[in-house]
């Protein structure tokens, strides 16, 4: 059975008591907590236990650590309750510096939460650093170039990834033919599961302004987009314990994906809201930049004479590997409230005919090629239009 709809809910309710998600009901949970010890967070961490502003007055750094990371514990414990075994955790986070009384220190979030995930009975698995480069003349910190007393710039942040249990399988041929519907690009593949990204950028401009998207600490919505893909299938449903702006719901509705999401603050709901109300483009517009870039990518290697023996059905065009033969990334066809808290998302079927089948021959005996029009050269991504038009229709 295609994928037809997934549904969003957001609960502006604390994390620490998720008893609205069942026990098993989730497959991934994708989020980037309140980091303790970095200052924005500060009055949100102190709002819930006092004690936290007497430590950092008194300048007992590692007891306000302590006492912030006590406050998302409970989150994680109940992450670890609904989500399915062999269900995948993945954490956003950073490790702060600060300055406390004339001590300057580092407060490795990254390990207090990985220590507490295994506590949990988590299966820690590889790790991505994002790599955050960052310009500013300002960066560098401490006594410049006297030695010792310099350090190390921080222009990196983790993503953690743990399993709870053991590998999930997928044993019906209904979760076998999903799963290979749910499959990426081989040169997806190569990108995406490389332990250290670069690369990441591609926020959306219409999902909230750039300040909007400062003062809330989103993060960027291809890292949710990725990880959604890498880590679930269609159908699957997607935590975020700290929703934010939402971005991991966006991410998990153009992937095909339903999500859940918990926010403290109300701050932010117009903005959660409002990006359902034109899904269907801009969550279109990401699937034909994909399509486009494996296009372009296809037309390279054929360039270059490298092979590519497979072909995709639903599209018709040329892939590297048998397990990228059923791929397709579902197209959103409409989205609509279901009640105040809920958005169903629509999704179009794969077409009846292959969308690119024209646009390459396989000939019997040797690699596919790329038909070119007759008369004006194309470049081959512009044939993805066609499939916009398949949206739209
Ligand atoms: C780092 S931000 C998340 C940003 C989000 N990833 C995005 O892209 O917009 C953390 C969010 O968690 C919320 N928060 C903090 N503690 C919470 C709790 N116990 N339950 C629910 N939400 C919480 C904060 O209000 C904040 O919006």
């Amino acid at each position: 059975m295609p994928l037809t709809t997934t549904s969003h809910r957001i609960l502006f309710e604390n994390a620490s008591d998720m008893r609205a998600v069942a026990d098993g009901q989730v497959a991934l949970m994708v989020t980037s907590p309140p980091y303790p010890m970095i200052e924005m967070w500060d009055t949100l961490f102190e709002t819930q236990n006092a004690k936290i502003g007497t430590h950092l007055k008194q300048a007992h750094g590692f007891k306000a650590f302590e006492a912030m990371h006590a406050l998302l514990d409970p989150v994680w414990r109940e992450v670890h309750r609904v989500l399915a075994p062999g269900g995948i955790a993945c954490i956003n986070i950073g490790d702060a510096t600060r300055t406390l009384d004339g001590s300057f220190t580092l407060y490795p979030n990254k390990v207090r939460i990985l220590q507490k995930l295994i506590a949990l009975g988590f299966n820690p698995l590889p790790q991505i650093i994002w790599r955050k480069q960052t310009n500013a003349p300002n960066k560098f910190m401490g006594s410049g170039m006297m030695p010792p007393g310099a350090y190390v710039t921080l222009e990196h942040e983790h993503i953690l990834i743990v399993r709870k249990g053991a590998l999930r399988t997928f044993p019906s041929a209904e979760a076998k033919a999903n799963r290979r519907e749910s499959a990426y690009f081989w040169e997806e593949r190569n990108q995406w599961f490389s332990d250290v990204w670069l690369d990441l950028k591609g926020t959306r401009q219409n999902l909230a302004a750039k300040g909007l998207r400062q003062r809330s600490a989103a993060f960027p919505f291809e890292l949710a987009y990725r990880l959604i893909n890498m880590f679930s299938v269609k159908g699957d449903t997607v935590l975020d314990p700290f929703c934010g702006l939402g971005t991991t719901l966006a991410a998990a509705a153009a992937s095909g994906r339903s999500s859940i999401g918990f926010e403290l603050t109300h701050d932010f709901e117009a903005t959660i809201k409002a990006q359902f109300d034109d899904i269907t483009r801009w969550a279109n517009r990401i699937i034909t930049r994909r399509i486009d870039a494996h296009l372009e990518f296809i037309a390279q290697r054929l360039a270059q004479n490298k092979p590519v023996k497979n072909t995709n059905r639903p599209y018709g065009f040329p892939v590297i590997t048998r397990q990228e033969a059923e791929l397709f990334i579902s197209p959103v066809a409409a989205a609509e409230a279901e009640t105040d808290d809920t958005v169903r998302v629509q999704y179009a079927c794969p077409p009846e005919q292959p969308a690119f089948a024209d646009h390459f021959e396989h000939p019997a005996d040797g690699p596919p090629k790329v038909n070119k029009p007759q008369g004006r050269p194309r470049k081959t991504p512009a044939q993805s239009r066609q499939m916009q038009l398949h949206f739209d229709n």
